[in-house]
């Protein structure tokens, strides 16, 4: 179904005129939470909306794969997606582009009162909402708490305890590696930049946005930290192959005594159906630098939905948010150990007693990537390539912040142009 052919620029759709709230619309998502849950979400919608059928289509795992999915469908006109879940690093290029719809004229003013301000705000472009939020994801530490225990060791609370913990676990031959996490040339690896580099006060881009900040001391700091836990045997050579699949499975399995990962990792991570450490697993705040206040900052990550431009059925895509993102819904996300967006539910004390990890969520402090840049997927592919160039061996940690600087200044200034 190709709607009536316009390219980047111009949607197909007046956006008054949305048609009615009924039809079949497809949903195109990276899946989340435990396997079932987006179609147990469709079936409970679906219930309340029998004049709207909805149909799932799972994306890849790779944000950046799924990004140049939807980039190639829509800015070619097509409207066989209706709605699709997008990375919350997304707003600024996809709005920029056209490839998401303005979503301010249709819905309430007070629609957006159901979200924290902040968590609201990042789903703008150029003032207007471009998405609604509908989970959020904030890195946690995962660690063998039987382990640790068994040899009277607390949790680390700086990135070199850490190391040093990791290397004694090691040591006693339980455990094969120390810390495993997302160091592949991806998107997640720009998350665990960000978190390291963050943690030793660094930052690859200035608070205003318009320079390169990467070739820093607190930088080399951070990489250097890294590099060295690839050359001491504590992260396993694979790791700069990792993406959140192959480190959680690693964990799972009682291959690493360490790792990091998004919330959801906890649940399966302690589910006996599918992890060998059920019930061995403990969760901490991301660890600090020595000398720096602790714990580090957890890189804040999430999905929300967007419209295509170019849908047929924009009625019906507009209930189907406007479902995802009230109480229901939010609340089967909490149940499921998904972060909600929706404060009402994220705030529910009784849901923060049953997980642990959504009343951590609402802790620790956060550190969000540069994303406030339509060339946002320039400037990580600038930090993602050079961070894992060097960690694979091919650059010194040096040059490779020297180069990433480059990169990140020249994006930054394309946009400028
Ligand atoms: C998770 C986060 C997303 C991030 C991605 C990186 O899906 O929600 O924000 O970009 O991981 O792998």
């Amino acid at each position: 179904m190709v709607a009536c052919g316009s390219g980047v620029g111009s949607a197909s759709v007046d956006p008054r005129d949305v048609g009615p709230a009924s039809g079949a619309i497809t949903w195109y998502a990276i899946n989340f939470g435990p396997a079932g849950l987006p179609e147990r979400l469709i079936d409970a919608f679906e219930e309340e909306h029998p004049d709207i059928s909805v149909e799932f289509q799972a994306a890849p795992n790779n944000t950046d794969t799924v990004r140049a999915t939807l980039t190639t469908e829509i800015s070619g006109g097509s409207g066989s997606i209706d709605v699709y879940s997008g990375d919350v690093i997304w707003p600024a290029q996809f709005g920029a582009a056209h490839l998401a719809m303005p979503l301010d004229e249709h819905l309430p003013e007070d629609f957006w009162e159901r979200f924290p301000e902040a968590r609201a705000a990042v789903t703008e472009y150029d003032g207007e909402h471009v998405a609604v939020p509908l989970f959020t994801d904030v890195g946690f530490l995962y660690y063998r708490e039987d382990l640790l225990e068994r040899h009277d060791l607390p949790v680390p609370e700086t990135w070199e305890e850490l190391a040093e913990t990791a290397a004694a676990l090691q040591d006693t031959g339980e455990v094969p590696y120390g810390y495993v996490a997302q160091w592949a040339n991806y998107e997640g690896l720009t998350v665990n930049w960000t978190e390291l580099s963050a943690a030793a006060g660094g930052h690859s881009v200035s608070a205003d946005g318009e320079h390169s900040e990467i070739d820093s001391e607190a930088n080399r700091r951070a990489l250097d930290f890294m590099r060295g836990l690839l050359d001491d045997g504590i992260a396993p050579p694979a790791i700069t192959s990792f993406q959140e699949p192959q480190s959680l499975q690693t964990f799972t399995e009682g291959d690493a005594a360490f790792h990091r990962n998004w919330a959801y990792a906890y649940g399966d991570a302690n589910n006996p159906d599918i992890s060998r450490v059920a019930g061995k697993v403990g969760v901490a705040p991301m660890p600090a630098f020595e000398g720096r206040e602790a714990p580090g900052p957890s890189g804040v990550g999430g999905w929300n939905l967007m419209v295509n431009p170019h849908s047929e059925a924009i009625g019906a895509a507009l209930a189907f948010i406007e479902w995802m993102t009230g109480p229901e819904a939010q609340r089967m996300l909490a149940e499921n150990g998904v972060i909600p967006t929706a404060s009402a539910v994220l705030d529910d004390p009784g849901l923060q007693r049953e997980n642990p990890v959504l009343a951590a969520a609402a802790e620790v402090p956060l550190v969000s990537r540069p994303a406030a840049t339509p060339r946002y997927p320039q400037v990580s592919y600038g930090i993602f390539t050079n961070v894992n160039g060097s960690l694979a061996g091919s650059t010194e940690p040096a040059a490779a912040l020297r180069s990433a600087a480059g990169d990140i200044q020249r994006a930054l200034e394309d946009n400028a142009l």
